[in-house]
């Protein structure tokens, strides 16, 4: 039931950090310690090399995801959307691990995959909303997220929800590896879960954003490099989906090698900024753009920020901004289909989830 909510999409980005919670206290053991099962545990550190394989928003999630699994528990990991995958099939490693994420547990393209390396004899692991679905009870094993029905069309809670679990499986099989790392993952969620709620009670801030650089423009850029860079491509489907403007995600450095061509005086371009080893890089960017007339909206973390950033997010972990940077940009599509008198919560030719290949 969306209760007093206008619409399903803006109650599932308020459960965020809800979510977060959740998440946390569902993967903790009885002394307090985040857990993943042993066998999933064992399946993680026999294989050499790590495909993820997903579509959509659950793509998205997986790339941050690498960067998780190989910046924490150090293997290498491939990304794949699942349409591309079954059909043209990089060459495996020695001994593959498949990870399938996906909120719905239904994607027919994700399924094919899934039916084809099981043939293979390959083992896998579904990371899923909904206990019970099809590429749960297909994998060999199963995570839950834990996010609560996802109803509206645009996924955001889900996007989150499989960000942290990934965060979770991350952390604990590097501890399992005997990887060092400094820092508390229970407590940099917490923090994350906080710091969504203050960008949840931004409403009006982003409602005027949207209003300001979406009301009538034809097309909107997301930039970003390195992690921002994902949470961009993530920013870019949300706004297509919902209010129709064509937008497309793309990694800062890129632009120069022919997108630039299409700015235009007033072409939106959103920003993102949080790490700072790429924080005068991307702002290089925008300079550029803005030179060719763009009307540019800067969202930086704090710590980062400069005079005339449009909307400051509070500071998180340095690898786990995603889970806070892609709010405004949720947030900004919300009510720039709002703006534009679009059916937020069923966009058109949009299914919740899509179970023909
Ligand atoms: O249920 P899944 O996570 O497998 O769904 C994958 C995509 O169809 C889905 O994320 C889609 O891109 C969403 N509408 C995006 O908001």
């Amino acid at each position: 039931e969306k209760g007093t909510y206008p619409h399903y999409m803006l109650k599932e980005i308020d459960e965020q950090p809800l979510v977060m919670r959740k998440i946390i206290q569902k993967y903790q053991n009885d002394q307090g310690e985040l857990t993943i099962d042993q066998e999933i545990l064992d399946a993680v550190n026999e294989a050499d090399r790590i495909y993820i394989i997903a579509a959509g928003t659950s793509y998205h999630a997986s790339l941050v995801g690498k960067q998780f699994i190989e910046k924490m528990a150090n293997i290498p990991v491939e990304v794949h959307i699942s349409s591309e995958f079954g059909y043209n099939m990089p060459l495996l490693s020695e001994k593959p691990l498949f990870i399938f994420i996906s909120q719905s547990g239904e994607t027919a393209d994700s399924r094919a995959v899934l039916v084809q390396v099981k043939e293979m004899g390959h083992k896998a692991i579904t990371i899923t909303n909904v206990q019970g679905s099809t590429l749960s009870r297909e994998a060999d094993y199963t995570l839950l997220l834990h996010a609560g029905p996802e109803i509206a069309v645009a996924s955001t809670k889900a996007y989150t929800a499989q960000i942290a679990v990934l965060s979770i499986l991350s952390y604990v099989a590097a501890k399992s590896r005997g990887i060092e790392l400094e820092f508390d993952l229970i407590h940099e969620l917490g923090i994350i879960a906080n710091g969504m709620e203050v960008l949840c009670d931004e409403k009006e801030e982003f409602e005027s954003i949207a209003r300001e650089y979406l009301t009538v423009t034809r097309n909107a850029f997301f930039i970003g490099r390195s992690i921002d860079y994902y949470v961009s491509l993530e920013g870019a489907l949300k706004l297509k989906e919902i209010s129709y403007i064509q937008a497309e995600g793309f990694a800062g450095g890129e632009l120069k090698h022919g997108t630039i061509a299409l700015i235009e005086e007033g072409t939106p371009i959103i920003a993102v900024t949080t790490q700072e080893s790429v924080n005068l890089g991307i702002r290089g960017n925008v300079k550029e753009v803005v030179a060719r007339g763009a009307h540019p909206c800067i969202i930086s973390m704090s710590g980062l920020e400069s005079e005339g950033d449009t909307f400051i997010i509070p500071e998180v972990h340095e690898l786990l901004t995603p889970l806070i940077s892609v709010i405004p940009l949720q947030l900004i599509a919300y009510y720039a289909a709002l703006h534009r008198d679009c059916d937020v919560d069923k966009p058109r030719n949009l299914a919740k989830s899509v179970t023909v290949e």
